[in-house]
C-alpha cells in the first residue's frame, strides 16, 4: 500500500486534530498538529516582550525566528505528542487563553508563516503524514493525496471548545470562548498570508450533527481507498 500525505483543514474547534490522530493510529501515521507550531512561536512572543498588549514589535520579529525551534515528543504515559519551544515541554501553555487570544497576530505574519510552511514541508517529505491546520491543503501539501476541508456550526464548535477547556480544568467562561473562536474564524479567514480557504479538490465534511464514530468511519474509509489506488 502506498504512503500518502493527509491534509485536513477547517475552522477553529471542529475537531480536526482528533480526527488526525485517529487516522495516524489507524495507519500508523505521523501526526502533525501545526496549530501548536504556532501558538508556541506565539508563547515566545509573548515570553519575550515581542507581544506585549496584543501588539507585536515587527522590528524584532525576523531575529526571534532564528531562536526558536520547535518539535514534537511522545509522551509515552499520556500517549500524546507533545509540543517543544527550544527543548521545553509547553503543551499546557500553548493550550491557555492567553496564548488563543494572541495567536492570529502572530500567525497572520509573513515571516512566521514562512518559517513554519518549510519546517512543515520537510515534515512531510517521506509521506506517511496527516497533518492538520488551515493552510496544509492550499499552501503546505497542494498535492496531498487527500484532503479534507472539516467544519461545523460556530455554536457546536463553542461548545465543544468550552468542554474541552473545562474538563482540563481551565476556568473560562463561554461568553469568552464565543468571542475568542468568532475572532479567530474572522482572523483566519480574512488575513492576506494564506487565509483559510478549502482546496479545490478537498472534500468538505460538516459534522455539526455527526457523531464521532460516523465521522471517523466516513474518513477511514476515505484514507484506505486512496491508500489502496
Ligand atoms: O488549530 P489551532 O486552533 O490550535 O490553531 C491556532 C491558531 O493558529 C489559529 O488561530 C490559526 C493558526 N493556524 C494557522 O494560521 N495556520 C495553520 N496551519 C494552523 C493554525
Amino acid at each position: 500500500m502506498r504512503k500518502i500525505n493527509i491534509a485536513i483543514d477547517g475552522h477553529s474547534s471542529c475537531g480536526k486534530s482528533t480526527l488526525a490522530k485517529v487516522i495516524a493510529e489507524k495507519f500508523n501515521y505521523i501526526y502533525i498538529d501545526t496549530g501548536a507550531m504556532y501558538r508556541a512561536v506565539a508563547l515566545y512572543f509573548m515570553q519575550n516582550d515581542i507581544l506585549q498588549n496584543g501588539i507585536i514589535e515587527l522590528t524584532k520579529v525576523a531575529t526571534a525566528l532564528n531562536h526558536i525551534e520547535v518539535s514534537f515528543c511522545y509522551n509515552s504515559k499520556t500517549n500524546k505528542s507533545e509540543t517543544l519551544l527550544n527543548g521545553q515541554n509547553v503543551e499546557n501553555e500553548i493550550r491557555g487563553m492567553q496564548v488563543s487570544e494572541n495567536v492570529s497576530k502572530v500567525s497572520q505574519l509573513k515571516e512566521v508563516r514562512s518559517k513554519l510552511v518549510s519546517l512543515q514541508q520537510i515534515l512531510g517529505k517521506e509521506k506517511g503524514v496527516v497533518m492538520d491546520g488551515r493552510d496544509i491543503g492550499t499552501v503546505v501539501f497542494p498535492d496531498a493525496e487527500l484532503k479534507i476541508f472539516l467544519t461545523a456550526l460556530p455554536e457546536i464548535r463553542i461548545k465543544r471548545r468550552y468542554n474541552e477547556l473545562q474538563s482540563k480544568g481551565i476556568k473560562v467562561s463561554l461568553e469568552e470562548v464565543s468571542k475568542n473562536i468568532n475572532e479567530r474564524d474572522f482572523n483566519d479567514q480574512h488575513r492576506t498570508e494564506n487565509p483559510l480557504k478549502k482546496a479545490p479538490d478537498a472534500i468538505e465534511i460538516d459534522n455539526s450533527n455527526l457523531s464521532l464514530e460516523e465521522q471517523n468511519k466516513m474518513v477511514l474509509n476515505l484514507v484506505q481507498e486512496k491508500i489502496s489506488e
